[in-house]
């Protein structure tokens, strides 16, 4: 056995006792994951940390490689329902849910069933089952499946979603057909098939408090009081980003408070897609609360994510647009979630900021926008991002922020110049020293708003010419002083300028109206002037104009 694995089964062993105390005694198998793992530092908080999986992902090698190292229980998220166990009546067929389970013991992880009773994904056999029959069919499935894998599992989802938002019943098959007392009688099955299993009712939408998870309170407090079997209460918390009930923790509370467990079953947090650093800030914020309210309460022994990648979730086929919910991306790499929950199970905070990244190198400018690119920083867990900050004398002030080592900037001002630096961050929010500064001047903006003629004569002889230049304003506000600005090509000089004053620097002209021109009137109003200039060579038309920053087109 090498150290690690040696070191895995000391924490196991000690957390082995902690689970005992938080209810999971009788667990077939103690959680063994890899050290520093989700696993490990929740088992070092007596509490479960684990994840659901699916047949169909059991071929993808790198997939399974951290799904058996770094949780300590799995959930078998398909193959134990109703439709895979007993497709039809009276024929039972636990090939794929034998393969997860048998995956999980062999890397020693614990196993949740889930589920025996639910009124999704059941074969349509059931539903034609006579009233007076389906009783005796459903204590047969829970009482063949719970026997084929007593020992092997620690909790059962008995009965799964049976409840509406108002607290009603859910009109299941099950309930219409035997009524209320369809709960009870499931767990006194599963109870008589595997008396080591703890039983949970399970359901979403009952983590705060509410209409519904205040049904469900009532109906496992009248079954502690009639000595109807159960344990345990599943929350299964597939939440919406930001929105983390804040009487999380009141509500496991409570039901830890009527001597019951409380496990958090198939915990997610969709976002709208794509993704952005902002988005993954408030999900690793959101991940944070429900391990918190999870670790904050004796009772609640555990929490499950529905799968852990968001290569595997279910999200994105039932809502459309959302996804992005579970702690690795698609790609295996560890999302701020991921942290945010490794550090709310107490592993060592990281303090080492990422590398500096390289000086941003600017590309395709325009009016409004810029493209940036530097070099990409390292960091010794991984950088999380980049905060991208405008520089204006000392103050750098923050313009936007990139998963990746580029960007695009929008919404710049036109004509403007902007000086623009680069710091990475890494998940713990630690930021690298700040890059080189790159410096660039968006274009005159294409307005539209003006418009300009140029006519330009050469004189006989050749050296000299006479441009006469009118300005027509084809925007609906009136101008009141204008400069109009270009930029010869071939190293004209004006000589000589009327109606307007000029500087000319080098090859760009600005003209300014004289005192007497400076109102052009909205939609058409029109204003002249003119110049001689010297030239050599050639002499070309200056291809663009811009009246008080905004491009004109050109008559
Ligand atoms: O296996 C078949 C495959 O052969 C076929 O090609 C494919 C075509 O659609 O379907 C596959 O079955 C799908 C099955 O997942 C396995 O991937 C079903 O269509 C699909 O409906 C089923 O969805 C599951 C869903 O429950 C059903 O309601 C999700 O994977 C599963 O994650 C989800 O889990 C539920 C919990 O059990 C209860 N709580 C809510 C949670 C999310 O809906």
């Amino acid at each position: 056995m090498s150290p690690q694995r040696q070191f895995g089964r000391a924490c196991a062993l000690a957390a082995g006792l902690l689970l005992i105390a938080a209810g999971l005694g009788g667990a077939p198998a103690m959680a063994d994951p890899a050290p520093g793992s989700l696993g490990a530092l929740a088992a070092a908080k007596g509490k479960f940390f684990g994840s659901a999986t699916d047949n169909p992902e059991l071929s993808d090698a790198p997939y399974v490689q951290i799904l058996t190292t770094e949780f300590g229980q799995i959930t078998v998220g398909n193959t134990m329902k109703w439709q895979y166990t007993e497709p039809a009546r009276g024929q039972f067929n636990y090939s794929q849910a034998d393969t997860i389970v048998n995956l999980a013991q062999s890397n020693g992880q614990l196993v949740r069933g889930h589920t025996l009773v639910w009124h999704n994904q059941l074969p349509s056999w059931v539903n034609s089952v006579p009233n007076n029959e389906l009783l005796g069919v459903m204590r047969n499935h829970i009482t063949h499946e719970a026997t084929h894998f007593r020992g092997k599992v620690i909790h059962w989802d008995v009965v799964n979603e049976a409840f509406e938002e108002n607290g009603t019943r859910r009109q299941t098959v099950f309930q219409q057909k035997i009524g209320d007392s369809y709960i009870a009688e499931a767990f006194r099955a599963a109870r008589a098939a595997d008396p080591g299993a703890k039983l949970y009712y399970n359901d979403y939408n009952i983590e705060g408090i509410n209409a519904k998870s205040d049904a469900v309170y009532n109906m496992v407090r009248s079954f502690l009081q009639q000595g109807i079997p159960i344990d345990g209460v599943g929350m299964q918390a597939h939440l919406i980003l930001g929105q983390v009930p804040s009487s999380l923790q009141q509500n496991i509370q409570r039901f830890a408070d009527l001597g019951l467990d409380v496990a958090i079953t198939e915990l997610d947090i969709r976002m709208n897609l794509p993704r952005d650093t902002a988005k993954d800030m408030q999900q690793a914020d959101d991940y944070r609360r429900v391990v918190n309210a999870c670790l904050a309460v004796t009772r609640c022994v555990g929490i499950t994510v529905w799968d852990y990648t968001d290569k595997y979730s279910w999200i994105p086929s039932v809502f459309p647009g959302q996804g992005a919910a579970l702690p690795y991306d698609e790609n295996f790499n560890k999302k701020p979630a991921y942290h945010a929950i490794a550090n709310a199970l107490g592993a060592t905070p990281d303090t080492t900021p990422p590398s500096t990244p390289g000086t941003p190198s600017a590309s395709g400018i325009t009016s409004s926008t810029a493209s940036l690119m530097w070099t990409a920083s390292t960091d010794n867990v991984g950088v999380a991002g980049y905060n991208i900050y405008r520089r204006q004398g000392t103050t750098d002030t923050l313009l936007t922020q990139s998963n990746a080592n580029s960007t695009t900037l929008t919404g710049l001002t036109p004509n403007t110049q902007y000086q623009i630096v680069v710091r990475a961050r890494d998940a713990a929010n630690n930021l690298s020293a700040t890059s080189g500064a790159v410096t660039f001047t968006t274009l005159p903006s294409a307005g539209g708003s003006c418009r300009v003629a140029y006519r330009a004569s050469n004189w006989g002889g050749g050296g000299g010419f006479t441009a006469e230049v009118s300005i027509t304003n084809t925007g609906p506000t009136a101008i009141n002083g204008w400069s109009l600005v270009w930029t010869f090509g071939n190293g004209q000089r004006v000589s000589y300028m009327w109606n307007a004053s000029y500087t000319q620097p080098a090859a760009t002209v600005t003209a300014t109206n004289a005192s007497y021109n400076g109102s052009i009137g909205a939609n058409g109003g029109t204003q002249s002037f003119g110049f001689n200039g010297t030239f050599s060579g050639g002499n070309p038309n200056p291809t663009a104009f811009a009246l008080n920053g905004t491009n004109c087109t050109i008559a």
